[in-house]
């Protein structure tokens, strides 16, 4: 695995979410559910992908859905590390670990769900990416994910996150930036050092808006096959793919909305 790439290690410097931070809030961290993979009915007996896991996601959508079996994807090691520690705590067993890149994996036609959210936008070539789940997807499965909105909201957040590193600004930089200049982006985010490296120092990202979203995805295999399209707090697409539900085979189940997570 390419160890150098700027994104594996800005996630394995600053793994997200915050788990630690999380669960000295309380309540008890399962509490912290995911509707991304909901215990829907008929959600049984499925193989799911977790793709760019990060610390908590993977552990809670296994946790959450002991009937059905989850492959844990993510470039991070330390992230990877959050997840295994509370996945061994909670005594989950329906879970598999690829710290590898999604690129790198080696499933076909196999996945009835493969859950993205956070993570395309941060890949070096989407389209293979996009088309690499494409082919990992069960004819009839679901692609469910989360990119970045191109919005008012994300306009002035990317800026300042390109103005930071241009300036090899730290956590600790950007603290005292906002402290010196108030900025209401600033404030509706968590102030862990996991989201604000996430958040203001991220090294690599795309945006999109509902349009151009859709033309990246009819650029891929996922052409015409988009389901749904939610934007929260003008900074973040959710969608849903279904990969040609007419050849589903045996396996049915209702996925009702796009359950978004907050
Ligand atoms: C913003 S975090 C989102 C984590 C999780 N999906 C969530 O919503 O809480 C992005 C995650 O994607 C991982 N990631 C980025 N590019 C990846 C790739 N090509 N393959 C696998 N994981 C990747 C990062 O290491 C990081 O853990």
């Amino acid at each position: 695995m390419d160890n150098s790439d700027p994104i594996t290690k800005h996630y394995n410097k600053y793994p997200y979410p915050d788990v630690t931070r999380w669960n000295a809030q309380g309540p008890d961290i399962v509490n912290k559910f995911d509707k991304m993979v909901p215990p829907d009915p008929g959600f049984n007996d499925m193989d799911v992908l977790i793709a760019g896991c990060g610390t908590i996601q993977g552990f809670l959508a296994a946790y959450h859905n002991p009937q059905n079996r989850f492959v844990l994807c993510d470039v991070s090691e330390s992230s990877m590390a959050y997840t295994k520690a509370l996945i061994e705590q909670y005594g989950v067993e329906n879970v598999t670990y690829e710290i590898k890149p999604i690129e790198e994996l080696e499933y076909e036609n196999f996945f009835d769900l493969v859950v993205s959210t956070g993570v395309v936008h941060h890949c070096k070539d989407v389209p293979t990416v996009l088309n690499k789940i494409w082919d990992m997807t069960q004819e009839g499965g679901i692609f469910k994910g989360m990119v970045y909105f191109d919005g008012e909201a994300r306009e002035g957040q990317s800026k300042l996150n390109k103005f930071f590193l241009d300036q090899e600004y730290d956590v600790y930089d950007v603290r005292k930036y906002f402290t010196k200049n108030p900025n209401s982006l600033w404030d509706r985010h968590d102030h862990s050092e996991a989201e604000i490296a996430d958040n203001w120092l991220n090294p690599r990202f795309r945006e999109y808006t509902e349009a151009s979203w859709l033309d990246q995805l009819d650029a891929t295999e996922w052409e015409r096959q988009l389901r749904d399209i939610v934007i929260l707090e003008d900074r973040k697409l959710y969608f849903i793919c279904e990969k040609n539900p007419d050849r589903r085979k045996a396996k049915t189940f209702q996925w009702g909305n796009l359950g978004a997570n907050e």
